[in-house]
């Protein structure tokens, strides 16, 4: 083995130094360098493209002659989970699984695994759970035991070398923080042993044709533990996620080189293990007997799904004098914006209110189409008068009081006509010529139509 070297690799955006300093400069934060032992230059270019070694001359190829075929997916036959994966697992790609601990990642793995039994050769390696645990989990999930062939093991080099022999079409590796390689001083679930767990994990998966399923614990700020070089390495990140005390589980792709990112898969854990929620509109809803101010239905579109989700806020006299702004599962900059949006345009003055928004079912929202339903929400609030009954709004806000349209209209007035509302909020560019089946369409093109609506 050649001498170690050393480097110091930034935690959250990868670059690498080969002096200790307090700042990256790259993406300036602060204290985020940590000693990465390399264990030669030569793998060290490796890891740095992605894996692979080696000088001399290589095949070019034209893209028209690589087949489609060549990207060959296997249905796992967990339809939420296929869905998110962008249409079942391909062939030698790497997914990272990242989920806070007891979330149900070793269980949605385990199932897999499972429902693959028979179809494809599989191979389950923990490192955080003895074999006994593991197959007092499979039972108690009613799993078939014979279908599930399983490794306890930190090694990686074992590991590999296992792989290698077994010839699994699906492996996975349950934790990647767990994960121990002979060439690395330092301990398991730092940097350096994490970097290098994964690269060779990804290179064996390309050279091997091998599916790879990496389970990553996250950090308290929510992003994958180690280094985000590892988000970088992998074909698709996908978030296991949840609302403590929630039984309601979200899979969300937040990167994937197969599929549409933010796709959501939902599940709902029971004592028997994850079961598929097909329809999960109806989750997001909360049930009010009576129309209530402060709520609002919006139709948000994660994925290639439109979902109807529930937005509730909470507008009130503050005793402070810098009143606060709270956003739960929305960006705290865009609810400060729609309230600026909301005085100039509309008249309405909350700047001395508290205001609390939250997304009902923990689910985050990204995209602009929820600021007409948090404005509504809001509004209804302040003036303690709720929007109608069975009505649903979505289109993005502009700071010139406009109300713009948003891809996928049609489908989102599909979606909520399907689930018996009868009248629904829609930036004018985004109205049908011709309403689907019973749901009358409210077309708005400045702020102000949109509020006559809660009159
Ligand atoms: P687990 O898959 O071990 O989580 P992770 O691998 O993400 O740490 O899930 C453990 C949690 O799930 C635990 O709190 C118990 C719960 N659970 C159920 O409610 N029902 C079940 O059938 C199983 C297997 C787990
Ligand atoms: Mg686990």
């Amino acid at each position: 083995m050649a001498k170690a070297k050393t480097a110091y690799v930034c935690n959250d955006c990868g670059a690498e130094y080969s002096k200790w300093q307090g700042q990256c400069t790259e993406c300036n934060a602060w204290n985020t360098l940590s000693e990465v032992r390399l264990a030669s230059t030569k793998s060290a270019k490796a890891d740095a493209r992605g894996g692979y070694a080696g000088g001399g001359s290589a095949l070019v190829t034209p893209l028209a002659k690589v087949s489609e075929s060549e990207e060959q997916r296997t249905l796992i036959g967990i339809g939420e989970l296929d869905r998110v994966l962008g249409g079942g697992l391909v062939r030698g790609s790497v997914v990272l699984i990242g989920g806070d601990p007891g979330i149900g990642k070793s269980t949605l793995v385990l199932q897999a695994l499972a429902a693959l039994a028979g179809r494809s050769k599989t191979l389950y390696v923990t490192g955080e759970e003895s074999l006994g645990q593991v197959a007092a989990r499979a039972r108690r999930l009613g799993l078939s035991l014979d279908a599930i062939d399983a490794l306890a093991d930190i090694g990686i080099e074992r590991i590999l070398d296992t792989a290698n022999a077994q010839k699994p079409d699906f492996l996975v590796i349950d934790s990647i923080q767990t994960m121990y390689s002979e060439l690395i001083e330092s301990a398991p679930g730092s940097v350096s042993q994490v970097r290098e767990s994964a690269a060779r994990l990804v290179r064996y998966a390309k050279e091997a044709g091998c599916a790879v399923f990496l389970i990553g614990h996250v950090t308290k700020e929510g992003g994958i533990a180690g280094p985000r070089v590892l988000e970088h390495m992998v074909d698709a990140v996908l978030y296991f996620e949840g609302e403590a005390g929630s039984r309601f589980r979200v899979l969300r792709a937040f990167k994937n080189r197969f599929g549409a990112v933010n796709e959501l898969g939902v599940f709902a854990m029971g004592d028997k293990g994850l079961r598929e929620v097909p329809n999960p509109s109806a989750i997001f809803l909360s049930s009010h007997e009576q129309p209530t101010p402060g709520s609002a239905i919006m139709v948000t579109r994660e994925g290639t799904r439109p979902l109807l989700v529930e937005v509730q806020a909470l507008v009130d006299q503050s005793p402070l004098g810098n009143p606060r702004r709270v956003a739960l599962g929305l960006e705290q900059n865009r609810l400060a914006m729609l309230l600026a949006v909301l005085h100039k345009h509309g008249g309405f003055a909350l700047h001395d209110q508290d205001v609390f928004v939250n997304v009902v079912g923990g689910i985050r929202v990204q995209e602009t189409a929820a600021d007409l339903p948090v404005l509504l929400a809001a509004l209804s609030s302040f003036r303690n008068r709720p929007l109608g009954h069975r009505l649903a709004a979505f289109g993005e806000v502009g700071l010139a009081g406009e109300i713009r349209p948003v891809p996928n209209g049609e489908e989102r007035i599909r979606e909520a006509a399907s689930h018996g509302f009868e009248r629904i909020v829609v930036p004018k560019a985004n109205a049908p010529k011709k309403a689907p089946g019973g749901i009358q369409i409210i077309a708005v093109e400045r702020l102000a139509e949109a509020i006559a609506v809660l009159n």
